[in-house]
């Protein structure tokens, strides 16, 4: 269960009242890896995410950040200019990331190989839209007035930011994430057309990258409101397409063929639900799937005020998957 799945659990609240800063939450170590492990103590996935945000890298370029408590990332100073574009450094992430490299290892020790620890980092457009509106957005109008007036520097932003973020991800492989999910979360604002020319060939370029030096780690590919665009994120070069609750399970299997891997997709919403609606939405999904090449998860990060105790049914319910799709055929 990814992203914010920290709020949903007291033992996060509790922890943040002593670390009010999420950037220090973050990149103190200590902290960060016992954030990290929370869930895993709780519920024992087979997956453990890195506590960390998609806009951590981005001080390593030179642009300042801090992530507002509900609000998400703030960037003062929003990228708007050719000669800010110009400025940007390339990321050096051994000096810029330490923490990143000391949490990883420790994931890693700690779980050993009863889990799988996942590294992750968001993807060039959605990394754009941040540094271009300074906020989170809903209209998303200062990027896509760059997008579709004079383009040129945009182009140079989202190609800057791909190399960066290709180098961040060969570094998170390296101190120890066995998995990486890229997360394009707001790429799916984009009309069909404009993902062809903003988000995918990023993308593939970061993708690209990753695959050249580190050919056997698996990339998965997130979008939110994807069921318009999952024919091209199937040719973004993820190994796994991150499935959101919009799209049948069944149907994005087909479009996606049955080569491609998937990742999801139950609403996260069905966790305020009753036990037995729970229960019934992860048997329908997995029947829906089949048996391979699916990971079972919620097709976005799990909402803040989710029932902790729901939480845990819902591990409880996927590790007797089996015995229960017996007895409910
Ligand atoms: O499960 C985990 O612990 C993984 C950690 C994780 C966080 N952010 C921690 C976080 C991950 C994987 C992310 C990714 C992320 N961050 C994405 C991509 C995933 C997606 O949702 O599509 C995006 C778009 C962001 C940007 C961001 N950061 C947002 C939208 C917010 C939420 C603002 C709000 O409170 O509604 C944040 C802050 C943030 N990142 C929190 C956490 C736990 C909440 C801050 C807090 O209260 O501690």
């Amino acid at each position: 269960m990814m992203r914010q799945a920290g709020r949903y659990m007291k033992a996060y609240r509790d922890l943040r009242e002593k670390y009010p800063s999420f950037r220090q939450r973050s990149e103190i170590p200590e902290v960060a890896i016992e954030v990290s492990l929370q869930p895993w103590r709780s519920f024992q996935p087979d997956g453990v995410i890195l506590f960390s945000d998609i806009v951590t890298p981005l001080p390593g370029l030179g642009i300042d950040m801090d992530i507002a408590e509900g609000k998400g990332p703030i960037i003062d100073r929003p990228i708007r200019t050719q000669a800010q574009v110009d400025a940007l450094r390339s990321l050096d992430p051994v000096e810029s990331l330490p923490f990143i490299r000391e949490i990883l290892q420790a994931l890693r020790q700690e779980v050993g190989d009863r889990s799988t620890v996942l590294g992750f980092v968001g993807a060039p457009w959605t990394l754009a839209a941040y540094a271009v509106e300074g906020k989170g957005s809903k209209t998303y109008s200062v990027i896509k007035g760059m997008a579709f007036s004079d383009p040129t520097i945009l182009h140079q932003l989202l190609a800057k930011l791909a190399d960066a973020i290709a180098v961040y991800a060969r570094y998170q492989i390296d101190s120890g994430a066995q998995v990486i999910q890229m997360f394009d979360s707001w790429a799916g604002q984009l009309s069909p057309q404009d993902y062809e020319t903003f988000a995918l060939p990023y993308q593939q370029r970061v993708f690209r990258q990753v695959k050249q030096t580190h050919p056997d780690t698996p990339l998965i590919l997130l979008v939110s409101g994807s069921a318009g665009v999952l024919e091209r994120m199937g040719r973004s070069g993820a190994d796994i397409i991150s499935l959101d609750w919009t799209v049948d399970m069944t149907e994005a299997r087909q479009r996606l063929g049955r080569q491609m891997k998937v990742q999801g997709n139950l609403d996260p919403g069905v966790l305020f639900g009753s036990r037995e609606f729970i229960r019934d939405r992860i048997l329908d999904t997995i029947r829906k799937a089949g048996n391979q090449g699916h990971i079972l998860n919620l097709g976005h990060g799990i909402l803040p005020d989710t029932p902790e105790e729901n939480a845990a049914f819902f591990f409880e319910t996927a590790k007797q998957a089996d015995q229960l799709l017996a007895v409910h055929a």
